[in-house]
């Protein structure tokens, strides 16, 4: 498999669109669905941090991306946020999310962010035991949203 991670570009947003929705097929309270909210979403996620924000690539084709966040004020302390990461459907269970994940840690840490905060859908099993195994823990819920932490 010819994997690579690279920063995202104003042209790679449009590709995005499909792989976001064939990522959250199943998970339909947690996304948006309205193809102009995608595309606010995605514009969102890139002036919030634009060096933050990677793609997985299999023979040049966008397949998977992260949303990092180094600007970010978190509720309770400082943290370094990710915000978002989508692998398409037919690309999951074969270690992308966790090779994205690693990239955006060290991308927070080079940043001096000791503490990394995202917020899961309570019912999004798969993705709180995907963060759990990478070491993240849950500390507080908000309505349907699950706060969870990992320190760097
Ligand atoms: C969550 C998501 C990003 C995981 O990406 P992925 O590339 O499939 O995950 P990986 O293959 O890197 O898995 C890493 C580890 O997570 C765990 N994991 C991943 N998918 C899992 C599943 N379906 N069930 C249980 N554990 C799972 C495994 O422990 C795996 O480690 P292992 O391969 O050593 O067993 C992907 O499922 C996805 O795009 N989901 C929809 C969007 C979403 O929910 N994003 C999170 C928003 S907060």
């Amino acid at each position: 498999m010819d994997l690579k991670i690279k920063i995202v570009e104003k042209k790679d947003l449009d590709k995005f669109v499909e792989v976001y929705k064939s990522a959250y097929k199943k998970l339909g309270k947690y996304a948006y669905w309205r193809e102009k909210d995608i595309r606010w979403y995605f514009r969102w996620l890139s002036k919030r941090d634009a060096n933050g924000f990677f793609k997985a690539e299999i023979n040049g084709e966008a397949i998977a991306f992260v949303a990092c966040d180094s600007n970010w004020h978190g509720l309770y302390e400082n943290v370094g946020e990710i915000h978002e990461i989508v692998v398409k459907e037919e690309y999951k269970g074969k270690g992308i999310g966790k090779k994205l994940m690693e990239v955006a840690e060290e991308y927070l840490k080079s940043k001096g962010h000791k503490i990394i905060e995202l917020w899961v859908g309570e019912e999004n099993h798969v993705a709180r035991k995907f963060y759990e195994k990478l070491g993240y823990k849950a500390t507080d819920k908000f309505g349907v949203w699950i706060r969870m932490v990992k320190k760097i």
